[in-house]
């Protein structure tokens, strides 16, 4: 497997195998990998002739409030589990970790925008988070070329925003969204679990709770988005006392418009403070 750090190695790397006729899937990550990423990896490697991991901390998505600094990395172990999920087939892969330098010189002051979809849920909280999102991810399409991209439902918002550009701005891509992979008790595999001690890690399982109650107050025909809302409060803080709700929402999956009726393609989402960890999570409800 190539490990490319710079960006006309990748940018040479892309035009090489376009000229051999194979096709490439890209995985854009933020590293510190977990089971998530790794089936993201192994679904780019049905898709693809050849599979290229991003590994980027992308400063532009985060506020200086945010945890940048302590963002988890460890590239060695995510290059091991990059080539044990692509066994062979590593021989043809590659992992571009680009420095922040390259990607963001000192005068860097093109952005890439979505704008309507971004206005809600997590943009709405974190104003400049999917700028950063998008533009990164642009350039990194740019640099890379590839025929296929994968993206996880977890961060479905991200995902809707991100296929939305890739039609907008008419990356010739086809764009795949995942299934969200989870622990044993449900929570949903994250980065940001590294961050729980053994109490809080126990806790974190209360946004699967939450939607786990969504899904059987709506199988048992309840629609309306309210008393949905306060069970789910009540079962997020008999699961994690502390818990600070962020928001927990009703959406159309496909417009982001807000639901306060479960309808056909609603979509719930959450944002959670566990101990002071941000979880988000979501669940198809109809
Ligand atoms: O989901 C992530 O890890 C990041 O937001 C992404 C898509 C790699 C862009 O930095």
């Amino acid at each position: 497997m190539k490990i490319i750090r710079s960006i006309k190695s990748m940018q040479s790397f892309s035009r090489q195998m376009a000229a051999k006729g194979k096709t490439t899937a890209v995985v854009p990550t933020m590293g510190y990998l977990h089971e998530g990423h790794v089936s993201l990896v192994s679904r780019a490697q049905k898709e693809a002739d050849v599979v290229v991991t991003t590994i980027f901390v992308n400063p532009a998505q985060f506020a200086p409030s945010e945890d940048l600094a302590r963002y988890p990395r460890d590239e060695k172990r995510d290059i091991r589990l990059i080539e044990a999920a692509l066994g062979k087939a590593s021989k043809n892969a590659a992992i571009f970790i680009p420095k922040a330098e390259d990607m963001y010189p000192a005068d860097f002051e093109t952005w890439v925008i979505v704008e309507k979809l971004t206005s809600v849920l997590e943009g709405a909280r974190r104003p400049t988070h999917f700028r950063g999102v998008t533009t990164v991810v642009a350039k990194l399409f740019n640099i890379v070329r590839p025929d296929v991209a994968v993206f996880g439902q977890k961060d479905f918002q991200q995902a809707m925003v991100l296929g939305r550009m890739t039609r907008d701005l008419g990356y010739p891509i086809k764009f795949i969204v995942a299934p969200t992979v989870r622990e044993e008790d449900g929570l949903a595999k994250s980065s940001r679990n590294a961050y729980f001690d053994e109490q809080g890690r126990w806790e974190a399982v209360a946004l699967y709770y939450a939607l786990q109650t969504a899904r059987e107050m709506v199988k048992a025909g309840i629609s309306a988005a309210g008393p949905i809302t306060r069970e789910m409060q009540a079962v997020i803080r008999a699961t994690s006392p502390t818990a600070e709700i962020d928001y927990i929402a009703f959406n159309d999956a496909k417009t982001l418009e807000n639901r306060t009726e479960v309808s056909k393609g609603t979509i719930c989402s959450l944002a959670v403070r566990i101990r002071g960890v941000r979880l988000i999570d979501n669940l198809k409800l109809k």
